[in-house]
């Protein structure tokens, strides 16, 4: 049995330039990609100003398009969003007639960061969006439809300023057309990504340190669950005001600053909802920081065991899993040759992210497939570079 093979970039750029030809009638001038990530670990971090370490995956989404003078912007996705059309078109915004989110829903992270683009004016385009991240997966696909639009829009109209900014303006929009309070971490990921390598990142400082991860006797493998519960959407905010509720009742601005023993003199002072939540986010950030170094000194023993924790407390004190993760977590780690394995991303639904041997994972895909109750795909996946340009 072989993993879903990631797209290869240059198949779906080729898709991408036929499906502008039918729609537009002529070839696209111009042409980008952003990838969709993995998180390895660092869990609900992010937005405690805590670490994260994840990896851009060979999952693209790819833009292609022209400028056109008229102040238009048309734009078509070749992806199935169910009941939505696959082509919007609206007016360049101007300071008197903003861009509102609003139907179809997928556009609105594009529109998200034309709205926030921080340079202009912008020419009204053409454009054709195409994508081999899994939708709604947890492996962000918004992210990197966000961060394909703003490194398509720096074509069109060259940006200024810091290129962590770009991030900001990418989270921005998601934040104000899509209603997710997320952190920075998929953005970063998605513009800052480097092959062959995991990213430390402080969200704190911002700083991104590069993790080596390239030894051919390892392999990362994604299992999605193709379950999502509905649930997410509405405890992300949840948790993110959990957290901020429980700095704040320690005295600190952000979990980050706050270490276990500061956890447990401020016990009393926190709900028992807030303990847990600040318990996970504490632990992860410490557990972040050993993995990052483990893998450094190729200790994956040390590296799938704080996987391990990792999932556990995010089970137990954070509560975002659900027994489909739980099911798929158990099954890899039942398998030898297996590191460690957890859910990645925001939770309730999505997928489990896997370290193990290279030569396991089709031993491990196959026990998955006969024991999940569900339906499981799969990708194994290198460590990807961020966003690019691509030459047509
Ligand atoms: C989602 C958010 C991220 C991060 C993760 C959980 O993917 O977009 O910012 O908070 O959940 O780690």
């Amino acid at each position: 049995m072989a993993a879903t093979r990631p797209s290869e970039g240059a198949a779906l750029l080729a898709e991408a330039r036929a499906a502008f030809r039918r729609e537009f009638g002529s070839e696209p001038a111009l042409a980008v990609s952003a990838p969709g990530r993995v998180n390895l670990i660092g869990e609900h971090t992010d937005y405690n100003a805590g670490l994260v370490l994840p990896m851009a995956l060979e999952l693209w989404t790819v833009l292609v398009g022209m400028p056109r003078s008229d102040g238009h912007i048309s734009l078509l996705t070749t992806s199935e969003h169910a009941d939505e059309p696959k082509r919007v078109e609206f007016s360049v915004p101007t300071a008197e007639k903003p861009l509102e989110p609003g139907l179809p829903r997928w556009a609105n992270y594009m529109k998200g960061v034309i709205q926030h683009y921080p340079a202009g004016p912008l020419p009204g385009f053409n454009a054709v969006v195409t994508s081999s991240v899994p939708l709604g997966g947890g492996l962000s696909s918004s992210a990197s439809l966000e961060v394909a639009t703003y490194t398509f829009l720096q074509q069109l109209c060259p940006d200024s300023g810091a290129a962590i900014s770009r991030a900001m303006v990418c989270q921005q929009a998601e934040h104000s057309f899509a209603g997710v309070p997320c952190g920075i971490m998929d953005q970063l990921i998605s513009l800052f990504g480097q092959k062959d390598h995991a990213l430390l990142i402080d969200c704190r400082s911002l700083e991104i340190h590069p993790v080596p991860l390239s030894d051919p006797g390892i392999a990362v493998l994604i299992t999605n669950s193709n379950v999502k519960h509905s649930l997410g959407s509405s405890q992300y905010p949840i948790r993110r005001q959990q957290c901020e509720s429980a700095a704040k009742a320690l005295g600190k601005k952000s979990l980050r600053d706050v270490d276990m023993k500061d956890l447990e003199i401020g016990k009393e002072l926190l709900t028992n909802l807030e303990y847990l939540r600040a318990r996970h986010v504490v632990s992860e950030i410490q557990r972040t920081s050993e993995a990052a170094a483990a893998l450094s000194s190729s200790n994956y023993l040390v590296f799938g065991r704080l996987m391990v924790e990792s999932h556990n407390s995010l089970r137990d004190d954070f509560e975002v899993s659900c027994p489909e993760l739980d099911q798929l977590v158990m099954l890899a780690l039942s398998v030898p040759g297996v590191y460690g394995s957890r859910m990645t991303g925001g939770g309730f639904g999505g997928c489990t992210v896997t370290l193990l041997e290279a030569d396991v994972a089709t031993r491990v895909m196959q026990h998955i497939q006969e024991q999940y109750k569900g339906t499981a795909t799969f990708y194994l996946s290198k460590a990807a570079d961020g966003a690019k340009v691509q030459p047509l």
